[in-house]
């Protein structure tokens, strides 16, 4: 049977991937500016923590997806639409697996070991290289940068679906409402 709108399980994990990411991102952007401390230390272990996190949850939503399914693109896009909206969520998907990763591996080049949450670390994913880490971090904030451009055509999209267009695009993502 089709599809009319995402599974609980997808809806769930997209909206916990979106209230990490409103964190985790403006996060990555501002951690460099403060000054060196407790207060730095204890921001770079968190946005590490959930940074790891998310790359967890965006393999689980790939997981979910191949397992309940998605709905076809809505029968009322535009040919246009249609293709920005399926290619803002392949990169979507694809920076938010890269991103965490270049963080991870850059973090190991520059070399610092990953606590999560102050749990468990993760293994090294590069060798120790002063400019490996310089290089690997400018991919991770490019990479990152990617995200939020592309968020930007993403939540407004579906901003204009609600509020202008007034269609069924939202609710697809919604959690389902009792009739
Ligand atoms: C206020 C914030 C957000 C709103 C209103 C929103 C809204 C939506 C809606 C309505 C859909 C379904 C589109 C359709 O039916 O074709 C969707 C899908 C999607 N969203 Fe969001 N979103 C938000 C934040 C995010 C964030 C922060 C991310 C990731 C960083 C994200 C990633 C995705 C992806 C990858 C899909 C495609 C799901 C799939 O087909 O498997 N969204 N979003």
């Amino acid at each position: 049977m089709k599809r009319l709108e995402y599974s609980h399980a997808s809806k769930f994990l997209h909206w916990v991937t979106a209230l990490l990411i409103f964190g985790v991102l403006p996060m990555g952007f501002v951690l460099d500016d403060l000054p060196e401390g407790r207060i730095q230390n204890l921001g770079y272990d968190l946005h590490r923590s959930f940074g790891f996190v998310l790359l967890l949850l965006a393999a689980a939503r790939l997981a979910v997806r191949q397992i309940y399914g998605a709905p076809e693109a809505y029968a009322g896009l535009t040919a246009f639409e249609r293709r920005a909206s399926t290619a803002t969520h392949h990169l979507l998907y694809m920076l938010l697996i890269l991103t965490p990763l270049l963080g991870w591996a850059a973090t190991s080049a520059y070399p610092v070991t990953i606590s999560i949450f102050w749990l468990f670390n993760l293994p090294p994913l590069a060798p120790q290289s002063e400019a490996l880490s310089k290089v690997l971090f400018k991919l991770h904030e490019a990479s990152a940068i990617g995200i939020a451009l592309l968020l930007v055509g993403h939540i407004g999209g579906a901003l204009m679906h609600r509020l202008i267009k007034r269609d069924g695009v939202m609710e697809r993502m919604l959690p389902a409402r009792k009739s």
